[in-house]
């Protein structure tokens, strides 16, 4: 998640200075900051540059020293040097083959099943992952330690519920940086695939290679909030042998914080696949509510409404209401700013929600003040309820070919 917070502290030069001296210590990962010959530190060299977009319509090379600066300012962007295809075929698509609008339930219709599962939703579990996951001193995805925390995270999600059903398929996804993304698949009775994100990366916008960046709201909480959903879903096809009418996934982002890098990669080659998904809902900030408790306003799910599949978010308006014990309120985050926009690029139906109204949201991130201690799990579990309820009854749906969502008249 990018914050609108702007950090003006230190200019875009010093940064540079400041980065080219620290970095002489790990000139295995001065690569980061400046090309050219290696383990020579020499700010003459020409960095290599990155094609950014940062509204649909508005691109622009620059260096990472010059993204980071325009994450510090609050700038919202995809990198999308190395997936320019994504979005392709759906961009060049002809009126005639466009596929037509995916339709949705007009209202929850699972209650019987989901209602008593929420009550299986437990935020102590939330807890004790968000503990270890935030103790990893960085998730920078091009960190070791942000390698390691993937692996753990893999780890983590196979033992908590993959494991009890044999048809799913747990798999990281590899990238051609260090840290993989993660993909849980619950194939169901048809190919037609929801998918519930997160992000698994963290960043400290000061200096990424050297300073904490624990994630605890951005995106630990979306994380471990999406993993509880998992496991009472999980455990509940299980034990009841029931399948699912649609495909439900679980994917765990790495290198959102570098202009969506993971979930560009994963979009792109469901893009080529052709695989159908029906909705992707992303969630990135689940766990802070303390600005919008201290202004006196209600704590309420944040449902953004630019940039996302409108009849989706309409639907998940409903679910909220259906599922959630706090209402919803309507905000707006700009363009890209999460891994939704990577769905959406490549002509999927998606959607966003985060902890609360945009301007509330947790102003501790991207530093080494990202804490659990700021977070609640009571707001967290209002997430996983949501994130629970949405999966079940869109797994449930029938799709229909041709005109998404068939009403039984
Ligand atoms: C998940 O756990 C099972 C059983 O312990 C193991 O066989 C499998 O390889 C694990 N899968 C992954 C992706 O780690």
């Amino acid at each position: 998640m990018k914050s609108l917070i702007s950090y003006s502290l230190l200019s875009l030069a010093s940064v540079s200075q400041l980065t080219g001296a620290i970095m002489v210590p790990f000139p295995e990962q001065e690569h980061m900051f400046i090309t050219g010959k290696s383990r020579e530190i020499s700010t003459q060299d020409a960095p290599e540059k990155r094609l950014i977009h940062l509204s649909p319509t508005e691109s622009k090379w620059v260096t990472e020293d010059e993204k980071l600066e325009l994450k510090r300012q609050g700038f919202n962007f995809m990198d999308v040097t190395d997936y320019q295809h994504l979005g392709y075929e759906n961009a060049f698509r002809t009126a005639s083959d466009k596929k037509p609008d995916v339709k949705y339930p007009p209202k929850p219709e699972q209650q019987t099943t989901v209602k008593p599962l929420l009550e299986k939703l437990d935020k102590k579990n939330m807890r004790g992952n968000l503990e270890k996951f935030t103790s990893f001193y960085t998730r920078y995805a091009k960190s070791e330690t942000g390698r390691q925390s993937s692996e753990w995270l893999l780890k983590r999600i196979n033992e908590t519920a993959a494991h009890l059903l044999p048809s799913i398929e747990l798999k990281p996804f590899p990238h051609t940086w260090i840290q993989s993304s993660i993909i849980a698949k619950i194939p169901g009775k048809t190919k037609k695939t929801v998918v519930i994100g997160a992000h698994q990366d963290s960043i400290n916008l000061f200096l990424p290679f050297l300073l904490a960046a624990p994630g605890s709201d951005d995106d630990g909480s979306g994380t471990v909030t999406i993993l509880e959903a998992f496991r009472v879903l999980v455990t509940h096809l299980a034990e009841t042998g029931e399948q699912l009418e649609n495909t439900v996934e679980f994917h765990w982002y790495s290198a959102e914080e570098l202009g969506l890098w993971g979930s560009q990669a994963i979009f792109s080659s469901y893009e080529k696949e052709g695989r159908d998904v029906v909705a992707m809902l992303q969630q990135d900030m689940t766990g802070f509510v303390k600005k919008t408790l201290d202004a006196g306003k209600p704590e309420s799910v944040g449902v953004i409404t630019d940039y996302v599949d409108p009849a989706l978010t309409e639907f998940i308006k409903e679910v909220i209401t259906e599922y959630c014990d706090i209402p919803y309120v309507l905000t707006q985050c700009g363009y890209a700013c999460s891994d939704h926009a990577s769905a959406s690029k490549a002509g999927y139906p998606s959607a966003f929600v985060i902890e609360s109204a945009f301007s509330d949201s947790d102003d501790h991130i991207h530093t080494t003040e990202d804490k659990i201690e700021y977070l609640s799990f009571d707001h967290m579990l209002q997430h996983a309820k949501l994130t629970l309820g949405l999966a079940y009854e869109l797994g449930q749906a029938k799709f229909d070919d041709k005109s998404g969502y068939s009403v039984e008249l």
